[in-house]
């Protein structure tokens, strides 16, 4: 339903382009039906990589669709001489989860030559998005990349950001005038508030003033951080690509430089004590912004956790569990910022389950992979195919339908892959 021809939305109205990090998930799911598709999925997203080697978050394939604010219209992407003219795009990114997407298509079948072919195809593109962003976003050489809006981690209005938003102060005047459309789709309690919005766009004009790659960005931008999923899941990647690499025989010295670089910096900087869990890091403020998200746990994925700090992990998600709450809930359930129905401000995602179930299982834990998954297939059996869902069990118990945006893509793919995974 949501195939374009080339290319799928994430849902229809709602998301009526091409999603970065959606793509990759999808891609899982079209493998399944039909393998050409889940290539050319992801060789749609890469036909509008940037010369710098940015990939963006949203592809503008169809220039028809008016139910998206803000259309490329207002991105004018052209304002960087190396963004293509067509198709056109957004100026910012999402977690770069293609490596280890492709890493994973090939498993399922290392012998299609087809995929062997694309995959040799689809590497050098990859590798020089992660170049992007290790060139771009890493000002001080740390192998930590950075974000400049909130709509990169792909969790825009978690509470982690709330504090960098702050700083951004609007007065009357000092944004266009723009119309959000998304509330006319979604329940507006389910989507970021108006004060959100406005600080959204605040950022995607500061980034436009600077042709979205500029080295102002780091020095002029209120809202500068490093996050710590986008990071763990640049690190999963990395790791993915080189044993691809190896597997292809291509070179992978310089992504070995990057993984050893970024997962010792990772390291060092992101665990809490206080909190077991990963951390994010505001740049701008130069502080770990101490709160528990369901990003502090994608590190289990990547591979990044000694046994015991992964055991503190599962625990985490052992108590929530045991509270009456689906796994896994996108925000800390005791903060007074959780928001069981606000987007990222609690609600469950399906593709985030998918990376926490196989993390959860390459560490040795088995019990909660299985309750990751069964919750997972209990929410989607009820409700249906959905953006995201209500965590409080009994006050799940209570609703007709889930959250945000129907006959979601990334959602069907994370379940028919899970259903594959035993
Ligand atoms: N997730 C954003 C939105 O809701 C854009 O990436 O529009």
């Amino acid at each position: 339903m949501n195939w374009r021809d080339g290319f799928t939305i994430p849902t229809s109205n709602l998301y009526p382009f091409q999603w970065n990090w959606d793509s990759g998930f999808i891609a899982l799911g079209h493998y399944y039906a039909n393998p050409a598709h889940a290539m050319r999925e992801l060789d749609s997203l890469f036909s509008g990589q940037w010369e710098n080697g940015l990939v963006p978050h949203i592809i503008f394939h169809s220039e028809h669709e008016e139910t998206y604010f803000p259309n490329f219209d207002f991105w004018h992407s052209n304002v960087n001489p190396g963004a293509p003219a067509r198709p056109k795009s957004s100026g910012i990114t999402q977690p770069a989860v293609h490596g280890f997407i492709l890493e994973n298509l090939l498993d399922k079948s290392p012998d299609d030559q087809d995929l062997l072919a694309f995959a040799k195809s689809l590497f050098p593109k990859i590798v020089n998005y992660h170049r992007f962003l290790y060139d771009y976003r890493d000002p001080h050489k740390e192998g930590l990349m950075f974000i400049f809006h909130p709509w990169e981690s792909g969790r825009d209005n978690s509470p982690l950001w709330d504090e960098s938003l702050e700083r951004i102060q609007i007065k009357p005047g000092d944004l266009p005038a723009y119309q959000r459309l998304d509330t006319n789709i979604a329940d507006p309690a389910e989507r970021p508030t108006a004060e959100q919005y406005d600080r959204y766009v605040y950022l995607l004009l500061m980034g436009q003033r600077h042709r979205y790659d500029g080295p102002g960005i780091a020095e002029e931008s209120p809202f500068l951080v490093q996050d710590d999923m986008m990071n763990a899941i640049l690190i999963k990647s990395n790791e993915s690509l080189i044993r691809l690499g190896k597997r292809l025989k291509l070179d992978t010295a310089e992504l070995e430089e990057w993984q050893a670089q970024s997962m010792k910096s990772f390291k060092e900087k992101f665990w809490n004590d206080d909190l077991q869990m990963y951390t994010s890091y505001d740049l701008r403020g130069e502080k770990q912004i101490a709160m528990k998200e369901i990003g502090g746990i994608i590190p289990l994925y990547a591979g990044i956790p000694s046994q015991e700090k992964a055991a503190a992990l599962n625990n985490h998600l052992q108590e929530l569990h045991a509270s009456g709450y689906y796994l896994c809930p996108s925000f800390d359930v005791q903060s007074p910022a959780f928001d069981s129905c606000r987007y990222w401000r609690g609600p469950v995602w399906p593709h985030m389950n998918w990376m926490i179930y196989h993390g959860l299982k390459q560490y040795g834990f088995q019990d909660t992979a299985q309750i990751v998954k069964a919750d997972t297939f209990e929410i989607v059996d009820k409700y249906g195919f959905f953006e995201y869902y209500e965590p409080e069990k009994g006050l799940a118990q209570s609703l007709k339908k889930a959250y945000g945006g129907a006959n979601f893509s990334w959602t069907a793919s994370s379940v028919i892959d899970l259903i594959h995974n035993p």
